[in-house]
């Protein structure tokens, strides 16, 4: 079966409430955070049109990303806090929506058909930035707010893991 590629909000809030559901009860009672990782990443990836890289960069070393899980064409490794978005994410400790990457002043391009790109910080419960959730699409301005709020609250439910 085929995503629909664009979808009303509505539709898209519906699909979030069914994921969310979906990612707590595979979550429940699991204590290995790249599991939970990886479980995420599939529910995203494979539940969401227009969600061509789905993947999570770790917080590995001081002001260093490393891949981990992750779905969709080659990822690079290694991103330091002062290079793209991801590492403008983690630094700012902040989540970006980014409308078209080719107009941003630091996009690392993994992929050349990246268009759209959303990163969502994951936080420890004493506020460090232990992942960054990276998603991009191929299509223009494919994130917004119901993206944000929702990844969001999908990133707070990986910070147990993390404890
Ligand atoms: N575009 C990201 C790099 C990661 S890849 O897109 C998978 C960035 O600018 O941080």
């Amino acid at each position: 079966m085929t995503l629909k590629t664009s979808l009303t909000k509505e539709e898209k809030q519906e699909k979030y409430t069914v994921l969310l559901t979906h990612i707590r009860a595979l979550l429940d009672g699991e204590t290995d955070e790249i599991a939970a990782l990886a479980t995420v990443v599939c529910e995203l990836h494979n539940g969401m049109p227009g969600f061509h890289w789905t993947g999570f960069y770790r917080t590995t070393a001081p002001e260093l990303l490393t891949v981990g899980p992750y779905q969709g064409g080659h990822g690079c490794l290694r991103i330091p806090f002062h290079r793209g978005i991801c590492g403008e994410s983690a630094r700012t400790k902040s989540t970006l929506v980014i409308k078209d990457v080719n107009k941003h002043s630091d996009h690392i391009a993994c992929s050349s058909s990246t268009v759209s790109e959303l990163v969502v910080p994951v936080f420890n419960s004493k506020t460090e930035v232990v992942a960054v959730l990276d998603i991009d699409s191929d299509y223009e301005a494919h994130f917004d707010e119901i993206d944000q709020e929702q990844c969001e609250a999908i990133c707070k439910l990986l910070s147990r893991f993390y404890d």
